[in-house]
Order: structure tokens, then sequence, then C-alpha cells
């Protein structure tokens, strides 16, 4: 009988994967909100299936063997140029969590159009978790959006500056696809706690509600951080701070 395990954040666990009890270990857990708040639901339907999972930048692979023990049956890709900073000085890859037999890992920059070109899909998801520059999560749609399964999710984690980086992002998706942004800066303090998940959608009507409802949202965020420093400069000002 199969092994299947119904939650993630069980295998962090078990595995010692979290990033705060090992220093190899990933932070999707524990110091950020992805695992509680939106892979354990949307990753539950996948879990069964013969899923093709791919996530750029796998750093020590303690996400590869997230994803490799939780889809059983899936396949795991993770693509690294190895030039994590972690990876070089202190800590060497964790050979046990990479070597496992439905995880495959291709070294490179998965950012360059001829390395893209060697990586075969259809992908059901994936996941950029490589560098967190708006250019490298832009052009991981260019480059990889084309590699997903309809009904297949691209994930990008880590959003910097919030809602600045919605728009940029949001210009990148091609028509045919809706986008959202998750939030999750007050569930657990970090302030690029936020992912930007796109999805086929073959309704145009929905696909420009879609655009309109993103744009409004990205627009809140700008205007409520704005007030907010704002707020701490008055607040400085008058030496309440
Ligand atoms: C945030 S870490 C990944 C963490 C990992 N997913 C986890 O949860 O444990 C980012 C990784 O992206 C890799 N990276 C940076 N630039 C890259 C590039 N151009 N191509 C591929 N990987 C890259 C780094 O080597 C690093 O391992």
């Amino acid at each position: 009988m199969k092994n299947i395990k119904n939650h993630l954040k069980d295998i962090l666990k078990e595995e010692g994967l979290n990033l705060t009890e090992n220093p190899r270990g990933t932070d999707k857990g524990d110091k950020k909100s992805y695992v509680d708040k939106f892979y354990e639901k949307k990753f539950f339907p996948f879990r069964e299936k013969q899923l093709r999972l791919m996530e750029i930048g796998f750093r020590h692979g303690a996400s590869l063997a997230l994803w490799s023990s939780y889809f059983v049956d899936g396949k795991i890709f993770g693509l690294d140029n190895l030039s994590d900073a972690c990876i070089q000085e202190n800590l060497t890859i964790n050979q046990n969590w990479l070597n496992r037999q439905n995880v495959e890992t291709i070294i490179g920059d998965a950012y360059s159009e001829n390395f893209s070109k060697q990586v075969q899909g259809p992908f059901d998801i994936i996941i950029d978790d490589g560098p967190h520059s708006i250019w490298s999560q832009k052009k991981a749609v260019e480059l990889y959006l084309k590699k997903m399964n309809d009904g297949g999710l691209f994930i990008i984690e880590d959003i910097l500056l919030g809602g600045v980086a919605i728009f940029p992002l949001l210009a990148s998706v091609p028509s045919g696809y809706i986008a959202k942004f998750y939030d999750f800066r007050l569930h657990k303090l970090s302030g690029d706690n936020c992912l930007f998940v796109i999805q086929k959608e073959s309704r145009i009507l929905m696909v420009i509600l879609n655009r309109l409802l993103v744009s409004l949202t990205g627009v809140m965020y700008l205007l409520t951080e704005g007030s907010l420093r704002l707020l701490r400069k008055v607040f400085k000002v008058a030496g309440v701070f």
C-alpha cells in the first residue's frame, strides 16, 4: 500500500525540513505562510496524481524532498544554477534529498532561453523560488508558463515590494490566463510573504474582470503602503517614535 501523506506540514516535521530546525531546510512552512495558507489546500487535489512538478531554485533540496514525499506518484524536477551563497560557503547540498527516485535536477541558469529549452514540459505545477527579482519572476513567466498544463498552477514565491510588483508581473501574464495575488504579511511578518499565482482561463470576460480586480488590488496596496510610510514619517517628525 502506498504511504500517502495528507499534510505537507507533517512531512516538514517528520523529515526535519523546516528552516528553523535545519539550516539546510526550506522556509515555506515556518518563516513563510505558503504551506499553511496555500499549498495544503491547493496541492491536496493533486496529491494522488502522476503529476509533474517543476521548481526553479532548490538550494539544498529541502523543498524538492517535501514535494517528493507528498506527491508519491509524481515526478519532481528542480532547476538551480548553484549560485546560492549558502550552498557555496557553508553547507553542501543534501544529496539524500536530491537522489530520490522521483526527483530529477537540472543545473544551469533557469532564466536563459537556451537552458529553458532543455526543460521538457508539460508540468502541472511550476514554482519560481529563484532569486526573487521582478526581472527573474517575469522571465520565469515568459519562459515556462507555456510549459504548464491546462488546470495547472504557476506559483511565484516571495513577491518583493508588495503592491509595486503586482503591476509588472500582471503585465507579463498573457491573455488566456488569470492571476491572483496572495498577501500573507499579516499572518507572518515578513516583507515578501506573498505569492503571485497564474492559472489558465479561457473565458475572455473572466480574464478582463481578473485584470481589473488585480490592478485594483495593486492600487489599494500602494495606497495603504504609501499612507503607512507617510504616517510613520509624520509620527517620527512629531517625536512619537
Ligand atoms: C530561495 S533559494 C531556493 C530555496 C528552496 N526552494 C527551498 O525552499 O529550500 C533560491 C535558489 O535559486 C537559485 N538561483 C539563483 N539564481 C538562479 C538562476 N539564474 N537559475 C537557477 N537557479 C538560480 C539559487 O542558487 C538558490 O538555490
